[in-house]
C-alpha cells in the first residue's frame, strides 16, 4: 500500500470548516516547507511489511511529517469515563497531529469506541479535558464539534436505513446552507465513492453492508472535516471493499484530513497510520510509531486474538 503526502490542497469545495474562532495554534505551512519532507530509501524498508524505522511517515513518494512545534490537532487529556458505576476509561491520554494518521487499536471492551465517542462529545468524561484545535471543547455537544470540524463514523450503525442514499449524504453536509457547496462535496465524494453514484435513490439500508459503509464515511466527508474518526474501519468487510475505503482515506490524508481509526488488523493500521495507540481495559498501554508495533508481537498478538497482554517491553 502507497500513502502519499503532498502539502494541503486548497480545493474550495473541502476547505475544513472552521467555526471556532481562529486557532492561536495554527501556522500555515512555512514557504520552505520543502525542508520538512523526507524521501524514503526503499533499501531501509522492513522486508516483510514494506514498512520503515519508527519515526517516519515511510512511502516511496514524498512525504510531510507533521510539524513538531505546532500544538496537537486533538488531544484527550487524563480521561476518565464511566458508565453508571462501570468505569471503562482510566487517564487516557491521546495526542494527534494535525495531518496525521492514528490508529488505536485493543482488544474486545477496551474502551476504543467508549474514547471516541469522548472526544467526538457523544459522551462526557467525569474527569479529564478535549482539546480541539488548541481549545478545551469538553463542554461543547457533539453537535459544536462537528461543525467546527471534528467528525466520528461510527461503526455499524451509521445509516438512516429509511432514507435514500442521497438524503443520507446530504444529511452529512447539514450546517452547511450554500446549496452549491454541497452539491460540490456531492460530486467529489460520488467520485470518491462511484458505486454510490448508481445507488443514490435506492433506501439505505438496502445497501449491502460494504456500501453502507462506503455511504457512511462519504456521509462523514459531506462535513469536510478536519479530523474523521472512523470507529470499526474494517469490521465485517470484504476486502476488496476495505481497499476501496482505504483508497479514499490514503486520498483524505493527502488533501490534510487528519485521521483517528479504530482498527482490528496490525497491517492495516501499519499501511495507514504513522501513529498507534494500543488500550486494553480503559488504558492506554501502548502509544508510538505504527512500525514498533513489530516489535511488540505480544500486541500482535493480543490485537488479533483477543486475548490480554501479559507483558510488555
Ligand atoms: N452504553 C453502555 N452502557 C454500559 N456499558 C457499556 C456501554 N457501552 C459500552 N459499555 C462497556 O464499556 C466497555 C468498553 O466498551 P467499548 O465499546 O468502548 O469497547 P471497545 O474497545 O470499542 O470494544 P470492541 O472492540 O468490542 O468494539 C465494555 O466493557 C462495554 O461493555
Ligand atoms: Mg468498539
Amino acid at each position: 500500500m502507497r500513502l502519499i503526502r503532498s502539502p494541503r490542497p486548497a480545493a474550495r469545495s473541502w476547505a475544513p470548516a472552521d467555526r471556532l474562532p481562529p486557532d492561536p495554534t495554527h501556522r500555515p505551512p512555512p514557504a520552505n516547507a520543502g525542508s520538512r519532507r523526507l524521501r524514503s530509501a526503499t533499501s531501509e524498508r522492513h522486508p516483510a511489511t514494506g514498512a520503515g524505522p519508527p519515526g517516519r511517515a515511510w512511502t516511496s513518494e514524498t512525504v510531510v511529517l507533521p510539524d513538531a512545534n505546532e500544538a496537537p490537532l486533538v488531544e484527550a487529556r487524563d480521561i476518565s469515563f464511566s458508565y453508571g458505576p462501570l468505569q471503562v476509561l482510566f487517564d487516557v491520554t491521546l495526542s494527534v497531529a494535525r495531518g496525521s494518521q492514528v490508529a488505536l487499536l485493543g482488544t474486545n471492551g477496551a474502551g476504543k469506541s467508549s474514547l471516541l465517542r469522548v472526544i467526538a462529545g457523544l459522551q462526557s468524561p467525569q474527569r479529564g479535558t478535549v482539546q480541539f484545535k488548541g481549545r478545551d471543547v469538553t463542554k461543547l455537544r457533539a453537535s459544536q464539534r462537528a461543525r467546527s470540524g471534528m467528525t466520528l463514523v461510527e461503526g455499524g450503525r451509521a445509516t438512516f436505513p429509511s432514507l435514500t442514499v442521497l438524503d443520507n449524504l446530504k444529511m452529512g453536509a447539514y450546517p452547511v446552507n450554500d446549496a452549491a457547496v454541497v452539491a460540490a462535496r456531492l460530486e467529489d465524494v460520488l467520485a470518491l465513492f462511484p458505486q454510490l453514484s448508481t445507488r443514490l435513490q435506492q433506501a439505505a439500508g438496502t445497501l449491502s453492508g460494504g456500501e453502507q459503509q462506503m455511504m457512511a464515511v462519504g456521509r462523514a466527508l459531506m462535513a469536510s472535516p478536519e479530523v474523521l474518526l472512523v470507529d470499526e474501519l474494517s469490521l465485517g468487510l470484504a476486502p476488496i471493499v476495505m481497499q476501496e475505503i482505504l483508497r479514499v482515506l490514503e486520498q483524505m490524508a493527502a488533501r490534510g484530513v487528519t485521521l483517528i481509526v479504530v482498527e482490528q488488523s496490525v497491517n492495516i493500521a501499519l499501511g495507514l497510520a504513522q501513529h498507534a495507540y494500543f488500550m486494553e481495559k480503559g488504558e492506554i498501554r501502548f502509544s508510538g510509531p505504527t512500525v514498533e508495533l513489530l516489535q511488540h508481537p505480544e500486541i500482535v498478538h493480543s490485537v488479533f486474538f483477543g486475548d490480554e497482554v501479559v507483558t510488555t517491553s
